[in-house]
């Protein structure tokens, strides 16, 4: 056995977030680790990564007690893991970043930079990535940060890896390419914890899985013997409800973007409408301008041309004031960059945006406020101690809830959402379609950004595809498939 826990436990002041597991692991071995938001999976891995201090239970590797009281400990024995809240540092180029806490080459006493460079190089390559590795890990969008972490464990020995939502927000081919290394490491006898919301890569990846409820272990069972159902009722106790059908007639457009283009050149055709009563899916590749076009139409990212038209008023300067005062709401990609304060609470959090309904006269309603944020936790079963909790210590799908339920406070006329369910679990997944349903239902227009093309399918009433940054195919979402989407997807 590489890996052996012992009667793990963990609490945060009141909150009891890991009850007595007890958890062997195998060296070749590709482990499942699923569970509801805030079931502890995350809490596991801190603690198996030295992030934080274990003090309840043991931890065996290679047979032997070890002490985990910082990362340095658990990386020495070979234990890397890919965080869920993603770990670069901001500033620092690829290379630094995949140093981070290696030696530096010297040559002469210097710094040697080359040797670096083509270190890295060498690593990215040989996992089939593309990355510029001379940009800062602020400058690459999400999918990339995830690559170049991947890259950064790579540069070290590693017997485990360990990866918490690696594939949220990765386009298939770019999953496709993660799966891969994750093929060629089992192969070479590294061991993976793999946490995700998909199941469909837990049955495609995994021999074992593990389901976690309520932070105590319910079962651990071959993957070959269990069902998508089972798994969900191991996980849940119950089965999720689709989402309604969808929709085939609707009333006037509420938003028309034309031939929009964005001042850095990631968008230079940009076509985008939506009517009442409508689902519209925007698909395409990674780097094809779907968050990009999302930003400039709300007005956060600066527009050289075009032209933005929402409920009637036509605009070729939107500010995201502008499309909150005319019944926009964006929910962004990035939620701990650009979507959540993580020092606020969580009521300050999804109260952001609408805090001007609640004022009479310059006096908040704070009762009228409580009651609103209320009815929103309970809707999305976000799970906290309490709503003063700062959002930081949410566990990751309920920060992802919290964005949510701050678009849903403003009530807006169009819902632009960029991978609204990354991160959350199967039943509020089934839960957030069903929302956006009801509200294109009431008369809304919703579009609807997600790398995984089955979601978007299941969803869309119809789906716009982007490529290279410019309008593609507009298809009506009958009968069609994932083959048929990603054609458009490439030039012919
Ligand atoms: N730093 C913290 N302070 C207070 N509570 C915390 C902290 N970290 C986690 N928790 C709580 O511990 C519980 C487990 O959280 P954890 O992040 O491990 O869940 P998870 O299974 O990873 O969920 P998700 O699927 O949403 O990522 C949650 O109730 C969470 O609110
Ligand atoms: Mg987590």
């Amino acid at each position: 056995m590489l890996l052996e826990t012992r009667h793990i436990s963990k609490s945060f002041g009141g909150v009891q977030a890991l009850k007595d597991v007890n958890l062997g692991l195998e060296a070749g071995e590709v482990r499942g680790l699923v569970g509801e938001n805030g079931a502890g999976k995350s809490t596991l891995i801190k603690l198996l990564t030295g992030v934080y201090h274990l003090r309840e239970g043991t931890v065996l590797w290679d047979g032997k007690a070890v002490s985990l009281t910082s990362p340095a400990e658990s990386q020495a024995l070979g234990i890397h893991a890919i965080h869920q809240d993603r770990t670069l540092i901001p500033t620092f180029d690829g290379i630094e970043n995949a140093y981070l806490g290696l030696d530096y080459p010297t040559r002469h006493g210097k710094i040697d930079w080359k040797a670096m460079a083509a270190r890295v190089q060498s690593v990215t390559e040989s996992l089939g990535l593309e990355l510029d590795l001379r940009k800062t890990a602020a400058a690459l969008p999400p999918p990339q940060r995830t690559c170049l972490e991947i890259v950064r464990a790579r540069m070290r020995e590693c017997r485990l890896l360990i990866l918490d939502e690696p594939t949220a927000a990765l386009t298939d081919r770019e999953a496709e390419r993660l799966f891969s290394v994750v093929q060629t490491l089992k192969k070479n006898g590294t061991a993976i914890l793999y946490v995700t919301h998909r199941l469909d890569e837990i049955f495609r990846l995994t021999d074992r899985v593990t389901v976690l409820r309520n932070g105590a272990v319910v079962d651990t069972v071959e993957t070959g013997s269990v069902d998508r159902d089972r798994l969900i009722t191991l996980m849940t106790d119950s089965v999720p409800v689709r989402a309604a059908s969808r929709r085939r007639t609707f009333g006037g457009v509420l938003l028309a973007a034309r031939n929009v283009a964005s001042r850095d050149g990631s968008v230079h055709c940009g076509e985008l409408y939506a009517r009442s009563g409508e689902i519209l899916g925007l698909f395409g590749l990674g780097g094809s301008g779907r968050t990009e076009l999302l930003e400039c139409v709300y007005g956060c990212r600066p527009m050289s041309v075009g032209t933005v038209e929402l409920n009637g008023a036509v605009q070729t300067k939107p500010t995201p004031a502008s499309s909150l005062q005319n019944g926009m709401a964006l929910i962004c990609e990035d939620r701990r960059g650009k979507a959540l304060i993580g020092d606020l609470d969580v009521r300050d959090n999804i109260l952001l945006t609408s805090i001007d309904r609640f004022a009479v006269g310059g006096v908040l309603r704070r009762k009228a406020e409580d009651a609103a944020v209320r009815a929103q936790i309970d809707a999305l079963q976000i799970k906290l101690a309490d709503m003063r909790q700062r959002i930081a210590e949410l566990s990751g799908g309920n920060q992802q809830k919290a964005v949510f339920a701050r678009a849903m406070m403003t009530a807006p006329r169009v819902f632009l959402c960029d991978e609204p369910t990354q991160a959350v679990d199967v039943l509020t997944r089934n839960e957030i379609h069903r929302l956006l349903r009801l509200k294109a239902d009431e008369g809304c227009a919703v579009v609807f950004v997600s790398s995984d093309l089955s979601e978007l399918l299941e969803v869309a009433d119809t789906v716009q595809v982007m490529r290279r940054g410019s309008a593609a195919q507009r298809l009506i979402n009958e009968n069609l498939t994932a083959q048929q989407v990603l054609s458009c997807c490439y030039e012919t």
